[in-house]
């Protein structure tokens, strides 16, 4: 089965040997790794990622992974603040499973080619009680879309506005196969409103289950506690092991190295989709870094999922991303996992059977 289902790194991204070798320098530089520690994560790497974001390592909360950490914050921002939750419209699936769990009353804000749209914003911000914002706003999954930085800039400006917290979830804005970064909302507002999250799982390793949260000091002695009550402290090992591939300036060669990997799966599927498709009735995204590209088409994406599996090719339909159950016509093409080579064939199967 070529995937197109997996927002996963290709196996080549993947450096053991680089991993193995941090990981081994980081449990004989400091052996309190493998004992109990702080609920909030590696105070060193918290240091550092604090000094990155500009604040104190305290608001820096190390998580297993970023979904572990919107699991806190949500079930955080729902119990102190009652109200709606925002999310884009598609947006990522697995915090729209979180948010039903917890019975959360979710509002779907339309987007365009430019993200989120603010207008739509307004209008549910005025509408009623809101909880928080979630948004991702750099390759967003699903749609591989960024929202352009007038967009943010007013995002930011309706957040103070109506004094809502955002959750601005960022795991693939390094993942930049070219032009310029837009700046993070965290950045515009301050981080009084907003709380950056991102994680380690697309730029070095997603086994690695490291993500981190940027949140306002007090609610992240909160979400620390909560973390401390659910698994007492969070595996120091791999968060050391990230550290240590920092401090010996690693992570940046890695990361150039995963860019050229995972560009080179981007234009193969961008390149095949033009080939295949170019002219006719299906349209997609253009992302310029990410996971991900979001095709629109003339038919149901249920019944073309169907027929791919048989064919052998698999991705995730539209309409897993709506919490609303729109999405019907769409669909979420991940290019970071299949090899160029099967991206390429994997696209003309799609094709034949939309011709079809
Ligand atoms: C937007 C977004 N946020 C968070 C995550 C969770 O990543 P992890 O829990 O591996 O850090 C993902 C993973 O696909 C994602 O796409």
């Amino acid at each position: 089965m070529i995937s197109f289902a997996r927002g996963a790194p290709a196996p080549e991204c993947l450096d053991a040997d680089l991993l193995a070798d941090c990981a081994r320098s980081a449990i004989e530089a400091d052996p309190s790794v493998l004992a109990y520690g702080s609920g909030g994560g590696y105070a060193p790497l918290r240091e550092s990622l604090g000094a990155r974001h500009g604040v104190e390592p305290g608001r820096v909360l190390l998580t297993t992974g970023g979904l572990q950490g919107f699991v806190f914050y949500a079930e955080e921002l729902l119990g102190s603040r009652p109200g709606r939750v925002l999310v884009e419209a598609p947006t990522y699936d697995r915090p729209l499973k979180v948010l039903a769990r917890l019975g959360a009353d979710v509002v779907a804000l339309p987007m365009d080619d430019e993200g989120l749209d603010p207008d739509a914003l307004a209008r549910e911000l005025a509408a009623g009680e809101t909880s928080f914002l979630y948004t991702i706003p750099t390759f967003q999954n699903p749609s591989g879309r960024t929202l352009s930085t007038d967009r943010r800039r007013r995002v930011v400006e309706l957040a103070a506005e109506h004094g809502v917290p955002v959750l601005e979830d960022d795991p693939y804005g390094l993942v930049r196969y070219e032009g310029e970064a837009p700046p993070s909302l965290f950045d515009l507002e301050g981080g009084t409103l907003v709380t950056y999250a991102s994680s380690f799982s697309k730029t070095v390793a997603p086994g690695l289950r490291v993500g981190w949260f940027v949140a306002p000091a007090e609610l992240a002695a909160r979400i620390e506690a909560r973390a401390v009550s659910t698994y007492i402290s969070p595996p120091f090992l791999t968060q050391a092991t990230v550290h240590e591939l920092m401090t010996r300036g690693a992570f940046e060669p890695n990361l150039e190295r995963i860019r050229g990997l995972l560009k080179a799966r981007r234009d193969a599927m961008r390149g095949a989709l033009e080939r295949e498709l170019g002219g006719g009735d299906a349209t997609w995204s253009e992302p310029q870094g990410g996971y991900f590209l979001w095709v629109d088409v003339p038919g149901e994406t249920a019944d073309l999922l169907q027929r791919a599996e048989a064919a052998g090719v698999t991705f995730v339909k539209g309409s897993d991303f709506f919490p609303n159950g729109a999405g019907e016509r769409s669909a979420r093409l991940a290019f970071s996992y299949a090899s160029p080579s099967e991206i390429d064939s994997g696209v003309s199967t799609l094709a034949s059977l939309l011709r079809a």
